[in-house]
């Protein structure tokens, strides 16, 4: 199976990147990272139809697996990652036949915040999306980073998101 991660974060090195990387080294998985694109906020008019998205969005559909990593801000997925989402309303509209190339993947979420439990309205926009977009969603792995110690979990997080693959 061919993995897919995008990682969206305002740091590039911070903890969901630290997660991700050890999700990346168990699965050969290609590593998108969403800072390393422009991608700018969703336009009615399309005027931004010549930003990173499309080209972006050529590759991943190369992929069977996409892996939506983010940490919670102010409970939600971060802002790169929900313009990345709201961009997908392109592949509805006017790039219809890429957005077709999509239906049928699958798709996971990888997450890291500070409280111990995530919430549960965290990955719902997440599978509401896969679901209106037709992928397969197959679940959310979180980790709670309260100190430097903590990283030494992302391992058992890694475990549980490899579960869902299978
Ligand atoms: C703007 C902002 C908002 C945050 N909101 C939450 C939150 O709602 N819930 C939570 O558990 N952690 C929250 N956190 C903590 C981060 O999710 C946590 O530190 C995460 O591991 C940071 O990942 P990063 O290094 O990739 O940015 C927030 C952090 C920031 C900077």
């Amino acid at each position: 199976m061919k993995i897919a991660v995008i990682l969206g974060s305002s740091r590039s090195d911070g903890n969901t990147r630290h997660l991700t990387d050890k999700f990346v080294e168990q699965t050969n998985a290609a590593f998108f990272n969403l800072a390393d694109y422009e991608i700018s906020a969703y336009d009615y008019t399309h005027e931004n139809k010549d930003d990173d998205f499309l080209p972006l969005i050529r590759e991943l559909v190369k992929f069977d697996h996409l892996v939506f990593s983010s940490p919670v801000y102010w409970y939600s997925m971060s802002a790169q990652l929900k313009t990345f989402f709201d961009r997908l309303s392109d592949l509805l509209t006017v790039n219809k036949e890429l957005g077709r190339q999509l239906k049928g993947k699958s798709c996971s979420v990888l997450s890291t915040g500070f409280d111990i439990e995530l919430r549960r309205c965290f990955a719902e926009p997440f599978e509401l999306t896969a679901n209106y977009m037709h992928l397969v969603y197959k679940g959310c792995d979180y980790i709670s980073i309260q100190s430097e110690s903590d990283l030494l979990n992302v391992n058992r997080c890694v475990t549980e998101a490899l579960k869902k693959l299978n």
